[in-house]
């Protein structure tokens, strides 16, 4: 990483000889919940990896246990104070959205919004059995964001898809390996050294058909980031909506006695 990168205590960022950016998320006193400093260090990395020569492939990963419990719910808070089109959230899904590099996903435990929407932006995603994906922005007041109203579907169907988003319903590992949303299911001491691996053999590859490739697989990009901004207008509405507030404020403890 260049001295100009962008630092997070709690974003581990580590480029290998075989060209994989290995973005660790390490803050497991709170699950891996994700702060902006987070985001912001997130976003950089990917930014820097497509601009970059020498990395083929983008690894994330989590501490054991919490791959990540999603954004830092009194970071919701805080943020309704501010436009959300400025929020490192958002600036994070959209480069997600558009990173060229690919991306593999190593889910160890928890895996909550953001940490099961992320994996929907992967070439790759390995899981150990421990791994537990949920999206319950609907219980929290909100939509769904990261365009995973248009990628879910589109995996699962819109049955299962609605299970998932519109009653927040977790799955496990096993689940989203019959459903198609992880590759492999395996033990948590290989999954980095497989997700590694795997991160090698991309990067070995010739660049330019790697990339052409994996934009022929993705399809419809433009549909895909318009669901995402479309998703991001309704997500702003609702993160001041009182009942997202609520619900945030039951998280937090500070609910008051009804
Ligand atoms: N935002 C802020 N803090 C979070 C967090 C989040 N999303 N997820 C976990 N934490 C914090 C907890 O407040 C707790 O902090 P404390 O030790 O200072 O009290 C710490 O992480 C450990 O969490 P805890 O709830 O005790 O762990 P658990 O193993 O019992 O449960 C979860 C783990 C992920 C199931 C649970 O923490 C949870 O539901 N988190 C919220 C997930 C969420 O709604 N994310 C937003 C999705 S859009």
């Amino acid at each position: 990483m260049g001295a100009e990168a962008i630092m997070s205590e709690h974003i581990a960022v580590t480029d290998t000889p075989e060209g994989i950016r290995l973005i660790r998320i390490d803050r497991p006193d709170k699950k891996n919940a994700l702060t902006g400093a987070m985001y912001d260090a997130m976003r950089d990395a990917l930014v820097k990896a497509d601009a970059s020569e020498v990395i083929g492939a983008i690894v994330f990963a989590g501490a054991t246990g919490a791959f990540s419990a999603g954004n830092d719910l009194a970071d919701f808070v805080a943020g309704t104070r501010k436009p959300f089109s400025d929020a490192p959230a958002l600036q994070f899904i959209r480069q997600l959205a558009r990173t060229r590099t690919p991306m593999i996903a190593a889910v160890d435990g928890i895996a909550v919004g953001i940490g099961t929407t992320l994996t929907l932006h992967c070439d790759l995603v390995y899981a150990s059995p421990a791994a537990r994906f949920r999206m319950p922005f609907v219980e929290l007041g909100l939509v769904p964001e990261a365009a995973s109203t248009y990628l879910l579907p589109r995996r699962v169907g819109l049955l299962k898809a609605t299970e998932m988003l519109l009653l927040s319903r977790p799955f496990d590992a096993d689940e989203a390996l019959g459903l198609g949303l992880v590759n492999a299911v395996m033990p948590a001491d290989l999954l980095l050294e497989h997700a590694l691996a795997q991160g090698a053999r991309l990067a070995s590859l010739p660049r330019g058909a790697v990339q052409a490739t994996r934009a022929l697989i993705r399809g419809d990009q433009a549909a895909m980031e318009a669901a995402l901004e479309a998703e991001a207008v309704a997500f702003e509405e609702r993160l001041r909506a009182p009942e997202a507030q609520a619900a945030f404020a039951h998280f937090l403890g500070r609910a008051k006695p009804a």
